[in-house]
């Protein structure tokens, strides 16, 4: 049985959308999002709505909006950031066009009166800012509660009509109060009950499988990743793990240790396509033609999986490890497609999908809840805490070059013809990097900014030559640079391991670059970056003594003559090299 959500985020394009979900649902109050404009008859019976922030400006005709009647349906209405504006815009406030805007932490001020939302909360409070309009005059009927040394409206209410909002991000963790707060909004004002702990639902999660599967049997594809693993398990569980098979393919392009840990799992078979993948990548330097490629290969593994095992037939549906962010097409993930193209519906598949014949037991669930529900089935840490990692794999973070170039040096650093994918705007840019000569996370965007052309920011860390003396050469996706990168990003992975350092962070890609000397024609980018999804994402700094022992151990690696540091958040940089 279906929970039904007692708060609704409606969407308004922010970033920060389904980390208010997840938020709202770590309070224990059951969530969902929905597209800003849903009419308010369609949200009847609901406790409270949150209006996400978002990126666009009121004024703009083209801006996401709500339905006005939300405001009298008797639901509590909280308005973040955008929310804030849109409310005050649609209620006859007046919302100011910024020119710079604020962004980064602030200190809120609230005023001396008493407000349900901010109740257990005094004094100067650590904010997190992240807007370029604000509100210049709150709606007729509305209190300001408080403000910031450049935002005069930073929180307002007009709490007979259970209307509430807040220029900040409560949400972020960078918003020190931010959880009492939605805490207040949650049970203080709109009344909610604790309905809502993901381990709990096991349970009724295997009765849904159950019920969705019938007599018939179930195959995923599995990535080695935490949703794909944990989804299979459920299914195994909820009807018996000799109805379900789950099938890996070893591309060749996956990381140390990978392949033999798959073929530990129960039920799971390999099937080898290395030689597959390696064939028709020879030669195959653009990034957007490396990504085509092995997604079209994965087509015609899967098509000849799904043939030769009879997985068509109807004793057979498809499992998948799809999980809630992937079933909302908000604008982030549109313009995710655009930015690089990921592959995923095979013909087979997408038959299977059009029939109905598909089970996919975590599409409600968030990537923590996944990982609550893993522990409570007890799987492995290993597999639950693990970063994401790309479906092309070891591909994507090898790169390639067609030229034979040196560095050019400039006033603010190095120039390498090394070519690296960036998000600008809705579009993606293709262009050299800029080698700095310090770890200075806060330089990376200006000097992006200013210099045209360049669209990713490294500091080197260690080079067994002088930055003037490496070069770029002519190089391709061979097994010889793919066991280097291996080799690497094992390295890179055991020492953050053993230091802790990959529990604080998203994610780590390693990448190898083809920049060096004679001798040892690549080096190595670490990338470790902090997200919430991966949609934007902060280049993280890592302690010294780790620093130090990665790069020594890597320039040990036979081939590597240099280690270099990506100083560039998402935007302007994508987390992946390409
Ligand atoms: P980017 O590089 O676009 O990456 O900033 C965002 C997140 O998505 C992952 N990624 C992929 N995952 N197939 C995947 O399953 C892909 O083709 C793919 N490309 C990027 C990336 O590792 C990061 O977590």
């Amino acid at each position: 049985m279906k929970t039904a959500a007692q708060i609704i985020v409606l969407d308004a394009g922010g970033q920060y959308c389904h980390l208010i979900a997840r938020k709202v649902r770590d309070l224990g109050v059951y969530s969902e999002v929905r597209a800003s404009e849903t009419p308010a008859a369609e949200l009847a019976g609901v406790k409270g709505l949150i209006i996400s922030g978002g990126p666009n400006s009121v004024y703009d005709p083209a801006s996401p909006t709500v339905d006005p009647a939300i405001f009298q349906s008797g639901a509590r209405v909280l308005g973040i950031c955008y929310g804030q504006q849109l409310m005050a815009h649609l209620l006859g406030g007046t919302v100011q066009l910024g020119v710079e805007g604020e962004y980064g932490l602030a200190t809120f001020d609230l005023d001396g009166g008493s407000s349900a939302l901010f109740d257990g909360i005094s004094g100067p409070q650590q904010i997190w800012m992240s807007h370029r309009d604000l509100v210049a005059a709150a709606p007729p009927g509305f209190t300001v509660l408080g403000s910031t040394a450049t935002c005069s409206i930073a929180a307002i209410e007009a709490p007979a009509r259970g209307l509430y909002a807040v220029q900040f991000h409560p949400e972020v963790a960078h918003t020190t109060r931010g959880r009492e707060i939605l805490s207040n909004f949650l049970f203080g004002i709109c009344g909610c009950r604790r309905d809502w702990v993901p381990r709990h639902r096991v349970p009724q999660i295997e009765d849904e499988i159950r019920r969705c599967v019938g007599d018939r049997n179930v195959f995923f594809f599995v990535s080695g990743g935490v949703d794909s693993t944990v989804a299979c398990a459920l299914c195994q569980r909820a009807i018996g793990a000799e109805r379900v098979k789950g099938v890996y393919v070893d591309t060749g392009l996956m990381r140390e240790g990978e392949t033999d840990s798959m073929r530990s799992i129960p039920g799971l078979s390999v099937e080898s396509a290395e030689a597959q993948f390696l064939d028709a990548l020879v030669d195959v330097r653009d990034p957007e033609r490396k990504r085509h490629i092995i997604g079209e290969e994965f087509v015609r593994v899967q098509e000849r999986i799904v043939e030769s095992r009879h997985l068509l037939d109807g004793h057979w549906i498809l499992g998948q490890g799809t999980i809630y962010p992937d079933t909302i097409e908000s604008g982030g993930t549109e313009k995710a497609a655009v930015i690089k193209t990921h592959h995923n519906r095979v013909p087979g598949i997408q038959r299977l999908i059009d029939a109905g014949r598909i089970v996919e037991p975590l599409r409600s669930y968030y990537k923590d809840e996944v990982r609550e529900i893993g522990r409570e089935l007890g799987l492995p840490a290993e597999i639950l805490d693990r970063h994401p990692f790309p479906g092309p794999g070891l591909a994507i973070r090898c790169l390639c070059s067609e030229i034979d170039a040196g560095v050019e040096a400039t006033a603010d650093g190095y120039i390498l013809p090394v070519h690296s994918v960036g998000v600008q705007g809705d579009s993606r840019s293709y262009a050299p990097v800029l080698c700095i000569d310090a770890l200075d996370h806060a330089r990376a965007p200006e000097l992006i900014n200013r210099i045209s052309g360049v669209n990713r920011v490294i500091a080197c860390v260690r080079s067994a030559a002088p930055l003037a003396d490496l070069r770029v050469r002519v190089s391709a996706l061979t097994p010889e640079r793919l066991e280097r990168l291996r080799h690497a990003d094992a390295i890179v992975r055991r020492l953050s391991h053993v230091s802790g350092f990959d529990r604080q962070i998203w994610q780590f890609p390693v990448v190898l670059i083809p920049l060096g000397t004679d001798d040892a024609p690549d080096s190595v980018v670490l990338r470790p970056i902090d997200s919430v999804d991966g949609m934007t994402a902060q280049s993280v700094t890592m302690p010294d003594d780790l620093l130090d022992s990665i790069s020594t151990e890597l320039l040990s690696v036979p081939g590597v003559s240099g280690v270099f540091y990506d100083l560039t958040h998402k935007p302007p940089a994508t987390i992946e090299w390409e």
